[in-house]
């Protein structure tokens, strides 16, 4: 069972947001500022046209939103369309987080290797 079977339950993975393609699934939903949206009825009305909508179909399009300039009455619209939010592990702050991590373990791995062949180097000079 996933979290959005649960009756009610406001809280959505990314990939059950994925599912909700138009094509997976009927749905369409997208994700700004770690809000899930159900944007299938309003795709057909949205004044920048369906097709920029449906590009990013269960995504995360907060940056193409801002990016487009949206009025404050855009912003009142999407209020709306409110179904939920993400599971904390995927909210984009902890996203950040874990790309940050396998970052720093790779750069560990990185200081490692140096560190084992300086010491190889060194034993070969004692
Ligand atoms: C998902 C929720 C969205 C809502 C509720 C929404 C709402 C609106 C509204 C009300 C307008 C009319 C102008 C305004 O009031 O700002 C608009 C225009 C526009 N939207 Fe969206 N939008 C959404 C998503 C997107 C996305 C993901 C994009 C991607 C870039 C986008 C791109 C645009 C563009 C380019 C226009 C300007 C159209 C024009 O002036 O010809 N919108 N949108």
């Amino acid at each position: 069972m996933t979290v959005g079977d649960k009756i009610n339950c406001p809280y959505y993975t990314l990939n059950e947001v994925a599912l909700r393609d138009g094509k997976t699934m009927k749905e369409v939903w997208v994700v700004i500022k770690d809000v899930v949206y159900d944007v299938t009825n309003f795709m057909e009305n949205h004044p920048g046209s369906s097709e920029i909508i449906e590009e990013y179909a269960g995504t995360d399009c907060t940056k193409e939103f801002y990016q487009a300039g949206h009025s404050s009455e855009a912003f009142r619209e999407l209020k709306t369309m409110k179904i939920g939010e993400l599971v904390e592990e995927d909210k984009q702050v902890n996203r950040g987080r874990s790309q940050e991590k396998s970052q720093s373990l790779d750069d560990n791995s990185r200081i490692d290797k140096k560190d084992k062949r300086r010491s190889r180097r060194s034993f070969l000079f004692c």
